[in-house]
């Protein structure tokens, strides 16, 4: 995928996505990552992303992560998120194929496990940015509710 062109089919579908209806659930006016990131955490193999907060990676406070899998996620082939800021008790996030899961990746600690079961996962992680303020009532429910 590194290797497309931004011209590419799949970067024209990327593009109409987020600029026509991703941006619809936020006020209509985002910024996004121009490439997302595809992961394939294969079945029986180890963790493939230790826990950590973007922000401290992409030093991007004001990003919101849209994580779509395109397998059915559960168990220890998903991603695993702490259930709130700083509790480090993270727990698997089960996704299904044709769902999506909006987080605050920048500030909540997440990441893998082994792979114990016996389903590969594939998803794409998108990172976006809301250009609205006040911030619509769905990026103040995932981001509003950052400690101090
Ligand atoms: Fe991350």
């Amino acid at each position: 995928m590194q290797s497309l062109h931004d011209d590419s089919r799949f970067y024209k579908i990327y593009n109409e996505f987020m600029r026509n209806y991703v941006s619809r659930f936020f006020g209509g006016k985002i910024s996004y990552s121009q490439h997302p990131k595809m992961r394939v955490h294969l079945a029986g193999t180890s963790s493939v992303s230790l826990w950590h907060r973007d922000v401290d990676i992409t030093h991007r406070p004001d990003q919101i992560n849209m994580w779509v899998p395109v397998t059915d996620c559960f168990s220890s082939n998903s991603l695993f998120v702490e259930s709130d800021y700083g509790r480090s008790d993270y727990r698997p996030i089960d996704v299904r194929y044709g769902e999506v899961l909006f987080f605050d990746g920048g500030y909540l600690s997440h990441g893998t496990v082994d792979n114990a079961t016996n389903k590969t996962r594939v998803s794409f992680d998108l990172r976006f940015s809301v250009l609205r303020s006040p911030l619509p009532a769905l990026a103040q429910a995932i981001i509003g509710n950052r400690p101090g």
